[in-house]
């Protein structure tokens, strides 16, 4: 910006100063004429004199000069000076002299301005030179470069501020509008507004209306789950009470003794079925404050779950080794390994998971049981040597009623793993899986030590 106003102030002035020695060359010449036409014959110093005479307050000083570069006559403010000393600028009198004007401008802002004056056969016979005092144009530049810097100082302070609004007005929404969709794709509905009226604050309404109706809808369809399941758990129990009774009468006819213990058998898969809903239900209704927890050693807790499911795996040839955490130098001062649960949850939760390794896992194989522990942190791991998940379905399978492609093996209602989830994240820990189709499947719980 600074070179483009020099520039741009310097073609100016040079352009003002060749309109004024163009001038100046007229009027030479014009003295040169006369001369001529009067005498004949041309005598220098009578040129110079009137030529200075003419134009000696063209400018503060003004010279004139012959081709061999001597200063023939000089003028100072007006006033012919025959003694004078004053400083030559050579280059520019040798320039003028080539057929060419010539200036340069002095620290004190003086500008020397040279220009060839030709006789009557056009040789360049003398140089003209007048000196301006440009320090006017040096104040007035100074000026306009304030004007434009401060201008431009002015106009980034705004853009500044203009961004700063811009990114309050819409930045700052957007992000705020954003968050709600995030939090209600996890089932978080909170409410949204903005205090604005635009397009923005209208998607803001928009977006607060369907979190509430979507918020209602989930609660009313779990309201529905939960009053269903209520209403079936008393026939339920007394279809499940005939069935029994019915096939512990039959002692006969081997046919109809089947079909009472297929009774039996789906009659107690629908009441564990109902079970888990209504846990699930009353996990819904129940804040995590309400829940029963104290301090429980895990290990026992792990041994009674490992001794509980055995014989089930026994029944399938299956194996289920527990090996329990082991004491480590820094718990020299602490007496097994506690966690902060209710007991009854917690043992459902690992039985489930026991459940499902034995479900998904093929006879003669073995089921770990493993029990980690850290200063700060309890792992229990449950391994088996099952059918494994597909890597795609690992997040799904913990959603509720979600049942992996390869599932059929087994009955069930795909509600086990979102129980336990919701159970384990009640006392602020969460569940991880680790799965290979074909080799097996590690379930981890991780839960604050206390
Ligand atoms: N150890 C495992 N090995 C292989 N697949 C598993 C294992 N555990 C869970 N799964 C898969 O995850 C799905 C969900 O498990 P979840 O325990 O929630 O339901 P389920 O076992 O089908 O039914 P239930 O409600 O009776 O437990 C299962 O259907 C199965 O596909
Ligand atoms: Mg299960």
């Amino acid at each position: 910006m600074n070179k483009a106003i020099d520039y741009y102030s310097f073609t100016t002035i040079e352009k003002q100063m060749m309109e004024k020695a163009n001038l100046f060359e007229l009027s030479f010449r014009e003295v040169l004429a006369q001369h001529r036409s009067s005498t004949g014959d041309p005598q220098t110093k009578e040129i110079v004199r009137l030529a200075l005479e003419k134009l000696k307050a063209s400018g503060k000083e003004v010279r004139i000069y012959n081709s061999s570069k001597h200063l023939l006559g000089l003028a100072v403010d007006g006033i012919i000076i025959n003694d004078g000393n004053p400083l030559i600028l050579k280059k520019n009198i040798e320039i003028a002299l080539s057929g060419r004007y010539a200036y340069s401008v002095t620290e004190d802002h003086l500008l020397y301005f040279a220009t060839p004056i030709q006789d009557q056969y056009y040789q360049n016979a003398y140089v003209y030179e007048f000196v301006e005092d440009i320090s006017y144009f040096y104040v007035i530049m100074n000026q306009i470069r304030f004007i434009l810097f401060a201008g431009a100082g002015g106009f980034f302070i705004l853009i500044t501020l203009s961004s700063l609004w811009i990114a309050r007005n819409t930045t700052k929404p957007i992000k705020l509008l954003l968050g709600a969709t995030q939090s209600f794709s996890r089932q978080e509905f909170r409410r949204v507004h903005l205090h604005r009226k635009d397009e923005l604050g209208m998607l803001a309404d928009g977006l607060d209306s369907m979190g509430r109706q979507l918020h209602d809808y989930i609660q009313y369809q779990k309201q529905f789950v939960s009053n269903v399941s209520h209403e079936l758990k008393t026939p339920l129990a007394a279809i499940r009470g005939f069935s029994q009774y019915l096939y512990e009468g039959e002692n006969e006819n081997k046919e109809l003794q089947k079909v009472y213990a297929h009774l039996l058998q789906e009659s107690d898969r629908l009441t564990h079925l109902i079970n888990e809903l209504l846990l699930l239900s009353q996990f819904d209704k129940v804040g995590s404050n309400k829940l029963e927890v104290e301090k429980t050693e895990i290990n026992g807790l792990m041994q009674q779950v490992a001794t509980s499911m055995g014989a089930k795996a026994k029944d399938k040839g299956i194996k289920i080794v527990f090996m329990d955490a082991k004491a480590k130098p820094e718990d020299k001062h602490i007496m097994g390994v506690h966690a902060n649960v209710n007991s009854m949850l917690m043992s459902h939760a690992i039985a489930n998971l026991v459940e499902n390794a034995i479900k998904y896992s093929v006879s003669s194989s073995l089921i770990e049981l493993k029990l980690e522990h850290t200063s700060s942190e309890i792992v229990i791991r449950i391994r088996d040597e099952g059918i494994g998940i597909a890597g795609d379905e690992l997040e799904k399978v913990q959603e509720r009623f979600y049942r992996a492609k390869n599932a059929s093996t087994a009955n069930g209602s795909g509600l086990g793993l979102s129980i336990c989830k919701e159970i384990v994240e009640r006392f602020q820990g969460y569940i991880d899986i680790e799965s290979q189709i074909g080799e097996g499947t590690t379930v981890t719980i991780v839960l604050p030590r206390v």
